[in-house]
């Protein structure tokens, strides 16, 4: 599949550090984008469009001063996650602010992207939505979008319920346009089996939680370092939207997880944001996540993996 001229050159690793609620701040898609892959932020993460406005102009003036002073190294485009579900009351004010910074990559989720399509065109934008199955994609593909991220099982985040191996070769049969993988991807083999596969593009988030400019508590990134997936469970009950959330984050905020199950109804105060501050989420792979890094040095140990992963003899088949 031949990439969006978009990201021409502008790539160091086909990864997107995927939008996170109360997680991606501009230090950490500043950082994503210098290192050569592409960062994103969901617009709920500035309170307000001030904020939004704000966090566009920083974002896009760093990295164009950047690009500048480092004209031989790739410095990745950025992504702004717009969530198009008919509840979400500020799209169209949030939309206002991504139009006045013509914001160059949108993701959209929960919803039918179509106009978000039809305006982000008009300056040359991509539209990437994410789905969660193949009859989504087709909606999607429909309202025009450039791209589709596969959420697949075992993502953090609301993850989808279907296996990657069998989503991405389904989708596969009536898209050929680029196609992003999510879904406990922490490491370049990984990146380098979902484009065998045939995802062009790795959309990772739980492993950019545990670097160094990830805005978040430190106990969030050592919970990450010393969890397994056993960890985690998959339920509703604070979002009401099926998430994998880390069990001792829930016996961290006081909930006793000898009784707890994933249907079990906790009976706490909860607004949406502070289920999201309370309860942590990671996906599957987290038991691959060993150390916090510096974004600079986890970019480099996935590209040494995602070569390897091509040249060095433990990864050569022995059927070829
Ligand atoms: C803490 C957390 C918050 C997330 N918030 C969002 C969000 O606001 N919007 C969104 O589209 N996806 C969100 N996701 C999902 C990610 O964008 C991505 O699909 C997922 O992290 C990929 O799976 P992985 O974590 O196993 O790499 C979130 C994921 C995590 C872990």
């Amino acid at each position: 599949m031949a990439i969006p001229v978009l990201f021409k050159n502008k790539l160091s690793l086909p990864v997107i550090c995927a939008p996170m609620f109360l997680v991606s701040s501009p230090t950490l898609v500043i950082s994503a984008c210098k290192n050569g892959i592409v960062g994103s932020f969901p617009t709920f993460n500035t309170r307000t469009q001030d904020l939004l406005d704000s966090w566009l102009t920083q974002i896009s003036s760093e990295l164009t001063e950047y690009a500048a002073a480092n004209p031989n190294k790739p410095v990745a485009p950025f992504a702004v996650n717009l969530v198009v579900h008919h509840s979400n009351t500020r799209l169209t004010s949030d939309r206002a602010v991504v139009k006045k910074h013509q914001v160059p990559f949108v993701i959209t989720s929960q919803g039918n992207p179509t106009e978000v399509v039809e305006e982000v065109h008009q300056w040359g934008g991509l539209v990437f939505h994410d789905v969660i199955c193949a009859d989504h994609a087709k909606k999607a593909i429909q309202a025009g979008v450039d791209g589709i991220i596969i959420v697949s099982a075992g993502a953090g985040g609301h993850a989808g319920e279907i296996n990657p191996f069998a989503l991405v070769r389904e989708i596969r049969e009536f898209w050929d346009g680029p196609l992003a993988l999510a879904g406990a991807i922490n490491d370049g083999m990984s990146v380098r089996a979902a484009e065998i596969l045939g995802a062009d593009f790795s959309y990772m988030g739980t492993r950019f939680i545990a670097t160094e400019e990830a805005e978040v508590e430190a106990d969030y990134k050592s919970m990450l370092v010393n969890s397994q997936i056993s960890d985690l469970i998959y339920t509703d009950t604070f979002t009401g939207v099926k998430c994998n959330f880390l069990k001792p984050s829930i016996a961290r905020a006081g909930v006793d997880l000898a009784s707890f199950t994933a249907k079990t109804h906790v009976d706490l105060d909860l607004g949406e944001s502070n289920a999201w501050k309370d309860f942590w989420s990671a996906g599957h792979g987290v038991a691959g996540i060993k150390h916090v890094l510096p974004m600079a040095q986890l970019v480099e140990q996935l590209k040494d993996e995602y070569r390897s992963a091509a040249v060095h003899p433990a990864f050569q088949s022995n059927y070829d």
